[in-house]
């Protein structure tokens, strides 16, 4: 029935000899819900197209159920694939597009009962005898999950199911998504770009960045202990505070990191984790704080394990529960190539890119290989806009916190602000975590 997946050493490489997908090794219990997360481009269609037996495996094995499975056809495979753009045949009503497979595996049988029982399960009985024409999106998506839950197969593998549909009906599907797989207890690997997505339905979420697996992990430890700086970044709304710091030790020996104009006084007795900044000292690092990790100190003082920083109010982003606070601290942001705001579907067809000229693909590929090759983290400023480059929108300040609605703050005011030192990152010059110290919590899989 339901499979294990393992991917070993596994590499693909298109024409020209650009890998798109590095190395990678990852298992899929039998019954788990592994997501595949990383930004547009960094190969997870590809990932899971190998794993269908769509694309073929350059080098590596996959293996289903301890088994080699690199030369076994798609239909051997028993899984079904569920895309983003539905994919229904539009001569077909509802229940002939469910009842394709099944008529095309078994041509003896009835498909009824099964499209009647699978309809029923997904609530789509009235939908049966429309065309897909007839339908709305979200009704779409349930006629094809429901084409890829009739045949009963040993895993399912989407590729961003939801991103043709708009916020709300997306957070249905996503929860409806959720509780149809645990009950059908089918492994699944889901593919997405929306970290949000990620996070809500995995039992576990693997970083994909350039082809190349950055971290695999529950999602309450790849946001807890991300392994580099990309993680951070790419995990968590609103995006990780990222600020480029030195390690000093100034002349009354305490440890310190300076932010620009302020710094960070690390408490003595040193923590094991601030012990290993020691040997950092006089180098540059990325500090990380999430808009949790700092709180306005306007009545209160500090507790043990925070220290004080000020900010000045650049902007204020009311949220209803909860008020984003963005502040100018006078210190500068880290910048972290290939993190990519998600792109609207707009994306130009696969013939338009390809006639788009060999230079435009040419320079994507040579930035994905640089990015592959070189540091996770540019620590000096860009020389200039890179009009290639995806760009992000860029809010005033440098950092954001998160706080109740309750205070009234007005672009302008000087804040006191204190940073809880139990919440910070710090990343070295390659964007490699150095606090917390790697393996320090050996049950969050680290
Ligand atoms: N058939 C193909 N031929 C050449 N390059 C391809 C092909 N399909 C995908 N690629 C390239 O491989 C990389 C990964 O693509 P893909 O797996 O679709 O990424 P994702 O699904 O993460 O957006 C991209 O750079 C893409 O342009
Ligand atoms: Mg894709």
């Amino acid at each position: 029935m339901t499979r294990a997946i393992s991917l070993q050493d596994v590499s693909k490489t298109y024409t020209r000899g650009v890998r798109v997908v590095d190395r990678l090794s990852l298992h899929v219990e039998p019954g788990e819900f592994l997501v595949l997360l990383g930004p547009s481009g960094c190969g997870k269609s590809t990932v899971l197209r190998m794993i269908a037996g769509l694309e073929e495996i350059t080098e590596g094995t996959l293996l289903l159920d301890g088994e080699e499975a690199n030369d076994l056809v798609p239909s051997e495979r028993n899984m079904a694939m569920v895309f983003q753009n539905f994919a229904l045949y539009p001569n077909m009503t509802s229940r002939g597009n469910i009842g394709f497979p099944l008529r095309v595996e078994n041509p003896g049988e009835d498909p009824r009962p099964r499209v009647d029982a699978t309809a029923r399960m997904l609530g789509i009985e009235d939908l049966l005898d429309r065309f897909p024409a007839q339908l709305s999106g979200g009704e779409r998506q349930r006629v094809a999950m429901g084409r890829a839950i009739a045949r009963h197969p040993s895993a399912f593998l989407m590729d961003e199911p939801l991103s043709n549909l708009d916020a709300k009906l997306r957070n249905h599907l996503r929860a409806e998504i959720s509780k149809l797989t645990r009950e059908l207890g089918v492994t699944t690997v889901y593919v997405t770009h929306d970290q949000a997505e990620a996070m809500s339905l995995g039992d576990r979420v693997a970083v994909l960045r350039g082809g190349v697996l950055q971290q695999v992990g529950t999602p309450r430890s790849v946001y807890a202990l991300p392994r580099n700086v990309f993680v951070a970044a790419f995990i968590g709304t609103p995006r990780i505070n990222l600020l480029r710091g030195l390690v000093r030790a100034p002349l009354d020996g305490a440890m310190t990191i300076s932010l620009g104009k302020q710094f960070l006084r690390l408490p003595e007795p040193l923590s094991r984790d601030h012990q290993l900044l020691r040997v950092q000292q006089g180098r540059e690092v990325i500090v990380g704080l999430r808009s949790e990790a700092v709180r306005i100190a306007k009545h209160s003082s500090a507790r043990p394990g925070e220290v004080p920083l000020t900010g000045l109010v650049e902007h204020v982003e009311f949220q209803g529960h909860e008020i984003l606070v963005h502040f100018d601290t006078g210190s500068q942001p880290a910048v972290v190539p290939d993190l990519e705001a998600p792109r609207p579907a707009s994306r130009p067809s696969r013939r338009r890119r390809r006639e788009g000229g060999v230079t435009v693909l040419g320079r994507l590929r040579e930035r994905a290989e640089a990015m592959r090759a070189g540091p996770v983290v540019v620590l000096d400023e860009p020389a200039g806009p890179d009009p290639a480059a995806p760009s992000e929108p860029r809010l005033p300040g440098d950092l954001v916190v998160r706080t109740t609605p309750d205070i009234d703050l007005r672009r302008g005011l000087q804040v006191p602000l204190l940073v809880d030192l139990a919440h910070l990152f710090v990343f070295d010059q390659h964007g490699e975590r150095i606090c917390p110290a790697p393996a320090r919590l050996p049950d969050l899989d680290e």
